[in-house]
């Protein structure tokens, strides 16, 4: 029998996963099955043992089971321990190993496929949940000049910040002090795009040649891409690159392959403008 993999979320309908996992597997080689999960709220836990009871190797998690994944594992990376959440779990014997590669994916996406560097640039990140904190870490690895986390609640991007403050140089605050700043490479990962809402960003922010990048994908031409549009950005993306990238991390821990991801992201990527 193929291996088996799983994407667990709810609501779970509209993945990408089973069709980005089996498009990797065959151009790999990789004998393997791919499905998805409607986890049930609350029973996080008996969904994940019934798919492993049943032969799963391993699985990714989205919204809004990442920190019940985390909590569910034996064995946390400290990718995932600092982002205190898993987006992949790999099934060891007994042991139950959780990983997080959103940040990963999501640098890796700016840096090689975009060719955007992050290294002194000045670097905003709006929003402060789960999809922010995963990121923090490996862009500050990127040796970015500043960077800041802006939130509606000015205390949840401060609180992120200290937490990474050692790492390098970051600073939370709200909308309103972002006045009469610019920045590099703007990343939306707030929620309000899932809503059709915008952030209330200054629309200044954007400095001339910046990125606009928002997390979600295939969404087309969201609030925010519109609003950096709007004042003069011409680099702009939305999270395709980024879904893409952290699954071919996933295949590669599970698998021990990594497959090449720039003809997936082309088959997935909608217009933008
Ligand atoms: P996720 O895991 O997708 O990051 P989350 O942990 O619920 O989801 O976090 C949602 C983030 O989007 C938060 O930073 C939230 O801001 P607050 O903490 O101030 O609530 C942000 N957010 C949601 N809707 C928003 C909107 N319309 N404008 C600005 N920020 C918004």
């Amino acid at each position: 029998m193929s291996d088996q993999y799983a994407v667990i979320g709810n609501p779970i309908g509209h993945t990408k996963s089973p069709l980005i996992h089996r498009l990797f597997a065959e151009a790999t080689g990789q004998d393997l099955v791919y499905a998805a999960i409607e986890g049930r709220p609350g029973r996080f836990a008996d969904d994940v043992e019934a798919f492993r009871a049943a032969g799963g190797r391993g699985m990714n998690v989205t919204a809004p089971f990442k920190l019940d994944a985390f909590a569910f594992a034996t064995d946390r990376s400290p990718r995932a321990r600092l982002a205190g959440a898993a987006n992949a779990l790999k099934f060891d014997g007994e042991r139950v190993l959780a990983e997080n590669f959103d940040g990963v994916g999501l640098t890796r996406d700016v840096v090689r496929n975009l060719g955007i560097g992050l290294r002194g640039r000045r670097v905003l990140l709006l929003g402060a949940g789960g999809a922010a904190r995963g990121a923090l870490l490996p862009f500050l690895e990127q040796g970015p000049a500043e960077l800041v986390v802006a939130n509606r609640a000015p205390e949840k991007a401060a609180a992120l910040a200290d937490e990474v403050r050692t790492h390098g140089p970051v600073r939370g605050c709200g909308y309103a002090d972002l006045d009469g700043q610019r920045f590099d490479l703007v990343f939306n990962a707030t929620s309000a795009s899932l809503r059709g809402e915008l952030p209330p960003v200054p629309a200044t922010v954007f400095a001339p040649g910046a990125l606009a990048y928002e997390l979600a994908y295939g969404k087309g031409q969201t609030p925010f891409l519109r609003l950096a549009q709007q004042n003069g950005v011409q680099r702009l993306a939305d999270g395709v690159g980024m879904l893409v990238e952290q699954a071919a991390e996933a295949f590669d821990w599970w698998r021990g392959v990594r497959p090449e991801t720039a003809a997936v992201i082309g088959q997935l990527t909608v217009a933008l403008r």
